[in-house]
């Protein structure tokens, strides 16, 4: 099934050769091509470029894109899709000056959620986050890392696995499973950690690794959750079985964990907020690229990633959303995409290298997604008619999606 997109007004991101990733000053140049085509063979895109240079053929489906915008679907590298039930009432609490911190002390926060998915129906812990994937899809998400981190448990953590994998044998978007049961502590190992830890390793780890559950693993590095040396034991763990770690760090307090994560040549270090010279200097010459998730820093206001620094220092960043019941009930990555420039003081060329090569990179992504590039996944957003494709993050509330396409085909 051949398909070709023709007259397309711009067509962005586009690369001959792939590249890993972009870094530094590189992130502000956005490859495009005006007046463009696009052919797509099957699932893949098989040829692009200038419409002077469109090849004459007979394609079983052409697609005027007068106008418009195409571009790869966002690549969005961490998110918590699957969980159950809600937080609403601790986004009121904060509304009334609780902080969340404040809000996780008093027996909130992820334990709030782990709650309520160990109360809840792996079918329905399904249904539940099978909507929040169709409505990322529908907003331009091509491919999408989950965590697990509600379950707390051995069976907790594996219906979360379990539901991950289901999606991703269901839905036509290209989904990688994080294992994060180093998420928070339960309660009754308050004043065990050790415990805890041997749990994950000892018990949950066996069954993910023999159940191929998990492509990575994650911890919640920070002040009065997993220590540098308890995440270096998970980290160290996980690689025994093959998953690298991709960390959440330096979200509320920064506490030597980055170098840690460096060192156990992490694939990337998400949230932060707060980021240290040091911390700009051991995520030099490493291969680790960092996350950043304004929309988190949005909703629980919070400092944002401060990117100017990291790119001026050359550093490479991905822009992810984090889509989760208590910082994030939200997984719009156009939402992402504009908050990091209208906050962030990225350009739309550097936000959209985030959102897409950069967001594919960390998910190990980069030889398929993330680009027009030849042989690579025929995922793509076609906006409405617009003036520019600075438009996108403009009109910051807008949805400007006409068309998702995914393999190839619309999603519907
Ligand atoms: O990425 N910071 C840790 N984990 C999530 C939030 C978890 C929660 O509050 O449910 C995050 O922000
Ligand atoms: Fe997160």
């Amino acid at each position: 099934m051949q398909t070709l997109i023709i007259n397309i007004k711009e067509l962005l991101q586009t690369r001959e050769t792939s590249v890993l990733k972009v870094s530094g000053s590189e992130m502000a140049i956005l490859p495009t091509i005006t007046n463009a085509f696009l052919l797509l063979e099957n699932d893949t895109i098989a040829d692009f470029g200038p419409m002077d240079e469109c090849p004459k053929l007979d394609a079983d489906k052409i697609v005027d894109a007068s106008g418009r915008i195409v571009l790869p679907t966002w690549c969005d590298s961490h998110t918590h899709i699957v969980y159950a039930g809600n937080r609403e009432q601790e986004f009121v609490d904060r509304i009334n000056g609780l902080t969340y911190e404040e809000i996780a002390n008093r027996g909130g926060g992820i334990l709030n959620s782990a709650k309520k998915l160990n109360e809840t129906s792996e079918d329905e812990i399904y249904e539940q986050s099978k909507k929040r994937l169709e409505e990322v899809i529908s907003k331009g998400t091509g491919a999408v890392e989950i965590k697990s981190g509600y379950g707390l448990t051995v069976e907790g953590e594996l219906k979360m696995l379990r539901v991950i994998k289901k999606l991703a044998a269901n839905y036509p978007v290209t989904i990688k499973s994080t294992f994060l049961g180093a998420h928070a502590f339960p309660l009754a190992y308050k004043e065990n950690h050790a415990a805890y830890i041997d749990l994950i390793i000892n018990e949950m780890l066996p069954k993910i690794a023999e159940e191929k559950l998990a492509d990575y693993i994650d911890a919640f590095l920070e002040t009065g959750y997993f220590s540098v040396t308890e995440t270096e034991r998970i980290m160290e763990a996980g690689k025994k079985y093959g998953l690298r770690a991709k960390i959440h760090v330096n979200q509320f307090t920064t506490i030597n964990g980055i170098s840690a994560c460096v060192k156990h040549n992490a694939l990337s270090v998400d949230h932060l907020e707060i980021v240290t010279e040091e911390d700009i200097e051991v995520l030099k010459n490493s291969e680790t690229i960092a996350v950043a998730l304004p929309s988190c820093s949005y909703f629980i206001s919070i400092p944002y990633t401060p990117a100017r620094k990291m790119l001026e220092a050359g550093l490479p960043l991905a822009l992810a959303s984090d889509f989760n019941p208590g910082t994030t009930p939200s997984g719009n990555m156009n939402f992402v995409v504009a908050t990091a420039c209208i906050k962030m003081k990225m350009t739309p060329e550097e936000a959209i290298n985030a959102a897409t090569i950069n967001g594919a990179y960390a998910m190990g992504l980069s030889a398929t997604h993330g680009s027009i590039t030849i042989g690579k996944k025929a995922n793509l957003i076609i906006t409405k008619p617009l003036n520019s494709f600075y438009e996108i993050p403009y009109c910051f509330a807008s949805n400007l999606i006409e068309q998702v396409i995914i393999d190839g085909k619309k999603f519907a």
